[in-house]
C-alpha cells in the first residue's frame, strides 16, 4: 500500500481521487494530517500553481505527496476562466455564480468549445513529477445535472449525452482531466516500484 498526502480538503476531489487510484493508495488529506493552513496559490500557470502547492505541503510535512491544479479553458473566452476557474465571479465567490459569469459571457456566441485541463505535482521520495490530464467538450447554455461540482452541470464531454454533473461518478472519473492526469501518476509510481 502507497500513502500520499493529497493538498486538499475537498471531500469531492478526494473521493474522486481514492476512487481513481484504487485501494492499492491510501490517499489522506489535510486534515488528516492535522495540516489546517492556507496553501499559497499565486502562480499564472495550473502547472504552477500544482507545483507550488506540492512543495509547500512537502517543505512542512516531508511526506510523499501530490497537489492538483485545474482550469476551465472556454475558446470563445481565449482560455478564460482557467487559472482563475475557482474565483471567475471574485474572491469567495459560489460555483452558481462562476457558472452564471462564463454563461452570461457566451451568451449569443456559436463556439462553445472548452476543455478542463488538470496539472498533478507528485513528489515522492523528494522526486518531483508533472501528470497532465485533459478533456475536451463544449458549455451548454443552461445547467443540467445535480452530482458533481463547479461547472459540472455546463459541460458536456465530447461524445457523450450527460453533462459531468447528470454522469455516475464511475463515468465521470474514468474519463475527466483529473482521472486522466491520475490515471497517469498511478502509472508512474507503479513504473518506479517495478524497478
Ligand atoms: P482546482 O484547482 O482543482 O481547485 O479547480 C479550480 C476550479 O475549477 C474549481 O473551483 C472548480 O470551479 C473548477 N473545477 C475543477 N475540477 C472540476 C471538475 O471536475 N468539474 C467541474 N469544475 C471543476
Amino acid at each position: 500500500m502507497t500513502t500520499l498526502l493529497f493538498a486538499t480538503n475537498n471531500q469531492h476531489k478526494l473521493r474522486e481521487i481514492q476512487d481513481i487510484m484504487g485501494n492499492e493508495f491510501r490517499i489522506l488529506c489535510l486534515k488528516d494530517v492535522d495540516m489546517d493552513v492556507e496553501i499559497p496559490e499565486t502562480q499564472e500557470t495550473i502547472e504552477g500553481n500544482a507545483a507550488q502547492k506540492a512543495r509547500f505541503i512537502y517543505q512542512i510535512t516531508g511526506m510523499n505527496c501530490f497537489a492538483d491544479d485545474t482550469g476551465l479553458e472556454i475558446d470563445a473566452l481565449e482560455g478564460r476562466p482557467g487559472v482563475y476557474s475557482a474565483r471567475y465571479a471574485g474572491e469567495g465567490c459560489t460555483f452558481e455564480e462562476n457558472i452564471f459569469k462564463i454563461l452570461k459571457e457566451l451568451s449569443g456566441m456559436e463556439n462553445r468549445k472548452a476543455c478542463f485541463r488538470t496539472v498533478i505535482c507528485l513528489i515522492m521520495d523528494g522526486k518531483e513529477q508533472l501528470f497532465e490530464g485533459r478533456i475536451d467538450g463544449v458549455i451548454i447554455p443552461e445547467r443540467r445535472g445535480a452530482d458533481g461540482f463547479g461547472y459540472d452541470p455546463v459541460f458536456l464531454p465530447d461524445g457523450y449525452r450527460q453533462t459531468f454533473a447528470e454522469m455516475p461518478a464511475y463515468l465521470k472519473n474514468g474519463i475527466s482531466h483529473r482521472g486522466r492526469a491520475a490515471g497517469k501518476m498511478v502509472k508512474w509510481i507503479k513504473s518506479e516500484k517495478a524497478k
